[in-house]
């Protein structure tokens, strides 16, 4: 309720932008100078010099004037790649936060609703014995946008997730202690800063000239982490269904939506694509309903009405996929391999190792199935998923019987508890285009290689 400060704060400079509108012309003045007609009797140079000044006044207010209908419907986006150099199965974007800005590499994670980032003095605790990397790390101090959030104001009591109970004096700062599934955990600050974003053009290319800045970020100042997910990036960026959400604070200012495009998880790290926010670039051919559903928060559900294996429909109970019977299906940037619930996990494997019989099998962690694949490449059965609206993803065939090890091929997906919810992961979303639109609920995809 009283978090709407928070959210009027929420605007996009244009300032930035306009700096750079000017073109070779150098920043526009007020021009007020340029708009006085030339003298009676001025020589005909003065009167061409003056036409010149006024012409490039014109020139640079209709600049101006684009250039801010051009933001009002905009979009921006960050450059996303895959984090396989750094050995782990995460994609990382590359933002920019505080004024001036500061430069991190964030594990893009759909499953997390705080934004946080390093912060000096962080290290991992003890029990993770190895010192860490010469990281980048956030300076508040040094930050002239950089605001506390207090531990009794509404954001930190009603959005903070893991947010710390104890506020001696209300104007404290609001402390986390972040815990992950994984078991990894953050702690630190949460305050508010600016990020500085790329604005892009419709066709999706971020153009660096344009930069604007998005206030009132939420972002977690991390002083102590533990574990190895946090290792080789500066923190995590928030693409949560959550009110503090660097996702639902940006699609909030634009057009209620954003997306992502997900190399090849193997893809070295020059190999870039994008998280952009606004409407996606293309359109994407295939829809169905996000569930933003209260219960399943800061996670995006769907709605899985069947999976197919070489063109027959396996038969997996219709609870799995009922979020109201504890089951359900999210789709997940922060999750690799794909977690099926045990009915759901046990069809699949079955059917596509039926298929794959003929091959020599290897034993492989954390694998059911490996195959030694030296001896040829064998036609991997087609698997489909059917979402409601008909909806199909049909991911390629290296999505879910994946490289394991030079020569093993995997089928690349984990048993997970049932009853509990089965998790798409980031695996099974590469090479294809993913629309979160949030204000209208639906989810779009297509494929693409999302090479730029
Ligand atoms: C209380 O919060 C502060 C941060 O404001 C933190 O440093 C401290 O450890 C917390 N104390 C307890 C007992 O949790
Ligand atoms: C945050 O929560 C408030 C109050 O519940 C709501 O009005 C607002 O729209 C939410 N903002 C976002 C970005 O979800
Ligand atoms: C990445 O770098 C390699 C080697 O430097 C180069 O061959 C390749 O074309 C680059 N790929 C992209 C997508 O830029
Ligand atoms: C796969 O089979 C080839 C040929 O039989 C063999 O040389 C190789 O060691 C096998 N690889 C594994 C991982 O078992």
């Amino acid at each position: 309720m009283a978090v709407r400060g928070h959210l009027l704060s929420l605007l996009v400079l244009l300032a930035l932008a306009a700096a750079a509108a000017a073109g070779g012309g150098g920043t526009p003045s007020t021009g007020t100078g340029t708009l006085v007609p030339a003298a009676p009797g001025a020589s005909l140079s003065d009167r061409a010099r003056d036409d010149r000044h006024r012409h490039a006044y014109i020139r640079s207010t209709l600049a101006l004037r684009r250039r801010a209908a051009e933001v009002g419907a905009s979009a921006f986006a960050m450059p996303l790649s895959s984090g396989a150099y750094t050995g782990t199965g995460q994609y990382f974007v590359r933002f920019r936060v505080g004024t001036p800005a500061q430069p991190f590499v964030l594990v893009a994670d759909t499953g997390s609703d705080l934004t946080w980032v390093k912060c000096r003095g962080a290290a991992p605790s003890p029990a993770d014995a190895q010192p860490p990397p010469p990281a980048r790390v956030f300076r508040p101090a040094d930050s002239k946008s950089w605001a506390p959030i207090a531990c009794a104001s509404d954001t930190c009591t009603s959005y903070v997730p893991f947010s710390l109970a104890n506020c001696s004096s209300p104007a404290s700062p609001c402390a986390y202690d972040y815990r992950y599934k994984d078991g990894s955990a953050a702690r630190g600050v949460v305050g508010t800063d600016s990020a500085t974003i790329a604005l892009s053009s419709s066709s999706g290319g971020a153009d660096s000239s344009r930069r604007a800045k998005l206030q009132g970020v939420v972002l977690g100042c991390t002083a102590s982490y533990d574990g190895q997910s946090f290792q080789s990036s500066d923190g995590v960026l928030s693409l949560g269904n959550s009110n503090i959400s660097f996702a639902s604070r940006a699609a909030a200012r634009f057009g209620g939506r954003f997306s992502y495009c997900l190399v090849d998880h193997l893809a070295p790290r020059n190999a870039t694509s994008f998280l952009a926010f606004g409407p996606a670039p293309g359109p994407a051919t295939q829809r169905t309903p996000l569930l933003l559903d209260r219960r399943m928060s800061p996670f995006y559900a769907v709605t899985v009405d069947a999976v197919y294996v070489a063109g027959e429909a396996l038969d997996i109970p219709a609870d799995v996929w009922d979020v109201g019977s504890n089951g359900g299906a999210i789709l997940d940037s922060g999750t690799s391999l794909t977690i099926l619930a045990t009915p759901a996990y046990r069809a699949v494997v079955a059917a596509l190792s039926k298929r794959l019989a003929g091959l020599p099998r290897v034993a492989m962690d954390p694998f059911e199935y490996c195959y030694n694949w030296t001896a040829g490449a064998p036609e991997v059965p087609a698997l489909e998923v059917h979402f409601a609206g008909s909806a199909r993803l049909e991911p390629p065939a290296k999505s879910y019987v994946i490289d394991a090890a030079p020569g093993v091929r995997c089928i690349g997906v984990q048993e997970g508890a049932w009853p509990g919810v089965s998790v798409i992961g980031n695996i099974l979303q590469q090479e294809h285009l993913w629309e979160f639109d949030l204000r209208d609920r639906w989810l779009r995809f297509k494929h693409t290689r999302c090479a730029q």
